[in-house]
């Protein structure tokens, strides 16, 4: 089910030209199917109107705090009680200071005052007025009341100045607010991912890769995050960004991701690995160090390959090697495969000796490289094929994350035969 379907969201505003922002957030939010009651302060209605609110929130918008209470009407402590979050964005310094006095001089001081649940802040201001001490005391001391902060962020202000200051933008807001809300079945806990392609170089300018977009493993990266989990994220060259709150290791080749992967795991820090990343299987076994020149070779060129080590089976050879002391962990391999999955997979899983193996058809429709959705069959060596519907790669990670934090939890099966 959608995350934001069904919860009911506070969004207060104050006022601050970043409240244009607010409309995106509001406007995304109702999207995804969360209840939406907009609480301006009255100079937050300077900035973004109260029809704007009204007609993107698809319901009243609450602006005063004397009115008289209709029948049926919520008055502010149980507005403030019965939602699942407050978001105040922008918050400005003046919100900041009136929140750190406790002040309840408007409806949306005062409901935050009555409330005992999450509270998010996107702060927005001038860089001199985020960094003046002031603000950073009352900073210290919501933080210290409990009250959860995203942003500010750097870069170019309305006022055209530049700094830190700049309110978070709506998806990160979103994002931030998604983990403040999620169940935490993966605190304390640190997991290792690997995805995208590796690049094998055959001279400065040429390569030999593979399709692999790296969304397989963010949306796992993301997901982990999601629930509590501490994330190093060793990622192959790719177009995207790391998810937010991720460590990111950035390597090219097979064996950058080897070393920095075993480097890490050998720490003994990592509770479990996810590795989907689509590891060259053999690299070129002379790397030129100038441009291969066409008209100094001969017409055809015989390529001469070397195999890889192979990261999931040293890493779980390792593993069992050192499992005798200490947490268990739980290893996760994919498998990308091209007809005959299921038997291939078997026995992938016995020669790479993994716990789990995530099968995939890549050749399947919707499946695989690039795409947003997967359809993967979970197998382990105690019997385990569990096939799931294709669904987006956001699911998928999620219902993988769910079976992981379910094995950590509850560490009561064998180890591999
Ligand atoms: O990145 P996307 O575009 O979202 O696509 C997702 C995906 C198709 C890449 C992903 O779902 C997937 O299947 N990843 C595994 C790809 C792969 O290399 O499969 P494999 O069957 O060749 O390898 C099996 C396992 O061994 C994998 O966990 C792989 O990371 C690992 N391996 C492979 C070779 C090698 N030298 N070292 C390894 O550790």
């Amino acid at each position: 089910m959608n995350f934001w379907q069904g919860k009911q969201v506070i969004v207060g505003i104050g006022g601050g030209i970043a409240a244009y922002k607010t409309l995106e957030v509001i406007r995304r939010l109702k999207e995804a199917g969360a209840a939406v009651i907009p609480v301006p302060t009255p100079a937050g209605l300077h900035f973004v109107t109260e029809l704007t609110l009204q007609s993107l929130a698809g319901g009243p918008v609450h602006k005063e705090l004397l009115h008289s209470i209709k029948p049926g009407e919520m008055d502010h402590i149980q507005l403030a009680r019965k939602a699942d979050l407050v978001l105040i964005a922008p918050t400005t310094a003046d919100l900041m200071a009136r929140m750190a006095a406790g002040q309840a001089d408007d409806l949306l001081t005062t409901l935050l005052l009555a409330r005992q649940g999450p509270v998010l802040a996107a702060p927005a201001m001038n860089p001199a007025m985020w960094s003046h001490p002031a603000t950073q005391r009352n900073l210290a001391c919501l933080q210290s009341d409990g009250i959860h902060f995203i942003g500010p962020e750097s870069g170019s202000m309305a006022c055209g100045e530049t700094g830190t200051g700049r309110m978070a933008e709506p998806a990160t807001i979103l994002e931030a607010a998604r983990r403040l809300l999620a169940p935490k079945s993966l605190a304390g806990r640190r997991i290792l991912i690997t995805a995208g392609p590796t690049r094998e170089e055959l001279d400065p300018v040429r390569f030999i890769s593979n399709h692999s977009s790296g969304k397989m493993g963010w949306e796992i990266a993301q997901a982990a995050l999601r629930t509590g989990a501490q994330v190093d994220l060793l990622l192959g060259p790719v177009a995207m960004p790391p998810p937010l709150g991720a460590t990111l290791w950035p390597v090219v080749s097979a064996i950058e991701m080897f070393d920095t992967t075993m480097n890490l795991w050998q720490k003994n820090l990592y509770d479990a690995a996810i590795l989907t990343a689509a590891v060259a299987d053999y690299r070129p076994e002379h790397r030129q160090t100038k441009k291969i020149k066409k008209g100094e070779i001969p017409t055809e060129i015989t390529l001469l390959l070397t195999p890889n080590p192979d990261i999931l089976a040293s890493l779980s050879a390792w593993t069992r090697e050192h499992q005798t002391h200490g947490k268990p962990r739980i290893i996760i391999g994919f498998a990308a495969e091209t007809g005959d999955a299921l038997n291939k997979g078997l026995a992938k899983l016995i020669r790479k000796q993994c716990d789990l193996l995530a099968i995939n058809d890549v050749t399947a429709p919707g499946c695989g490289f690039g795409s947003d959705t997967n359809a993967i069959t979970l197998i382990d060596h105690h019997g385990l094929q569990e096939a799931w519907p294709l669904l987006p790669k956001e699911q998928v990670a999620q219902r993988l994350i769910a079976t992981l934090a379910h094995r950590l939890n509850t560490p009561t099966l064998e180890p591999p035969p």
